[in-house]
């Protein structure tokens, strides 16, 4: 099979390098790719974004499938233009994306189909939303309606804070993807994610992860794209898990097909845990980054007949996923500054080591230039990922590795799965 992966992040690379192991790949080219990327198959220098350019390379190629990573590649079209010309696409539409491209949108399909999560309303101006903050309690939950790459969403502990959030927002800090916010009630509990894979008709649930979104120790400072997963996660037990399927993933395939948009790819839902139950806090229309990275670590069967099914209508036809018994753990080194102003340029020493069987790193954010240095070129660079027969054993395994790469100006988070050994 020939396929054309989308993207360039390390979610892309852990992709890869699946992909790279079914006895089904006679041709794997990514695009744009990274280094990473580039040690397991072909790469071309073409945007996610690119539609045009996408569907020429697949053409191209003559890719029997197309598999899109990222959420700007779903928003911008590349599965439409896919179906357009024939070849099979595991992602979603534009519109079945909006899922995660509009959480108006979101919101309001969850209200007119009954599917739990927390209260909102959706302002278009800054006037009406502040004056809106009066039927909510602080925190205050302040979200762009828009994609806008993690950092869409503020908790206000107070009032002058969230008129703060509200004012950015609406005032063009996220551009057109803030051009609407929703206000939602707050929510307690424990945030788990879980992701479930969808044919346009039937569905498979496909894991879980816990994502440390904080830049440091203890859950302090900045909100991140993610600075580390690990899975399975114990607070999402499989009583809750099956709560959130009935309640929330099968009725969301249903919902969204019957609106006339039928959902192919993997839906990922950020759950918040609360005490009446799984609610959802956010659709993801892809997999998550490094929620993937554990995801795929742990995946003992074949994806790429799983992807193909997805695009092609055939999930029912194939055999349940197996999954190994152990437990996988990502932990994200990132360029100092990160994630306001990533320091780029950095010399990476010792992260291209065999560090054993049970770890591997994926490139997230890496150059390697033509005198052979790994350079830091983004604010997620690098991603540590090890499986071990206990969560405690993946992450001595994976912060071992760390201690070996060279890398001053990078940072990570030492305390990756603390909920997870917490609870065990
Ligand atoms: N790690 C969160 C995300 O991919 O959106």
């Amino acid at each position: 099979m020939k396929v054309l992966l989308v993207g360039s992040g390390g979610r892309e690379h852990a992709l890869a390098w699946k992909i790279a192991q079914s006895p089904l790949l006679t041709r794997l080219v990514s695009a744009p790719g990274n280094p990473g990327m580039a040690a397991l198959g072909e790469v071309r220098a073409i945007g996610a974004t690119d539609v045009a350019g996408q569907v020429a390379l697949a053409q191209e190629i003559g890719a029997d499938l197309v598999v899109i990573g990222p959420d700007a590649a779903v928003e911008a079209g590349v599965a439409d233009a896919m179906a357009e010309v024939g070849i099979p696409c595991f992602g979603p539409t534009a519109a079945a994306g909006r899922l995660e491209s509009s959480k108006a949108f979101t919101k309001a399909f969850c209200a007119r189909h009954g599917l739990p999560t927390a209260g909102y309303e959706v302002f278009g101006t800054a006037a009406e939303a502040r004056a809106g903050l009066d039927r909510f309690e602080p925190p205050y939950v302040i979200k762009a309606d828009g994609l806008a790459a993690g950092k869409g969403v503020i908790i206000a502990p107070g009032r002058a804070e969230a008129e703060a959030a509200i004012d950015d927002m609406l005032g063009g800090q996220f551009g057109r993807a803030g051009s609407r916010v929703v206000i939602e009630a707050f929510m307690t509990g424990q945030e788990a994610s879980l992701f479930a894979l969808c044919d346009g008709e039937h569905y498979r649930l496909f894991g879980a992860a816990q994502d440390h979104k904080r830049a440091y120790d203890g859950d302090e400072g900045p909100n991140t794209g993610g600075m580390g997963t690990y899975s399975p996660p114990p607070a999402l037990t499989p009583a809750l898990a099956l709560e959130a399927e009935r309640r929330l993933i099968a009725p969301t395939f249903r919902a969204i097909a019957a609106e006339g948009a039928p959902y192919r790819g993997v839906l990922f839902a950020g759950l918040m845990l609360t005490p009446e139950g799984p609610k959802l806090v956010e659709f993801n229309a892809r997999f998550g980054d490094p929620e993937c990275q554990v995801l795929m670590l742990r995946l003992k069967s074949d994806l790429l007949p799983y992807l193909h099914a997805c695009a092609t209508g055939r999930l029912a036809e194939l055999p349940e996923l197996e999954w190994r018994d152990d437990c996988a753990i990502c932990v994200v080194m990132a360029a100092r500054g990160y994630p306001e102003a990533p320091l780029k340029g950095t010399e990476i020493r010792g992260a291209d080591a065999d560090f054993g069987p049970e770890v591997v790193v994926f490139n997230a954010g890496a150059s390697v230039g033509e005198d052979g240095v790994m350079r830091a070129a983004g604010g997620r660079v690098l991603n540590i990922c090890a499986v071990g027969p206990d969560l405690n054993t993946a992450r001595e395994r994976a912060y071992a590795a760390i201690g070996r790469i060279d890398w001053p100006e990078g940072f990570y988070r030492s305390d990756i799965g603390w909920r997870g050994l917490a609870s065990a």
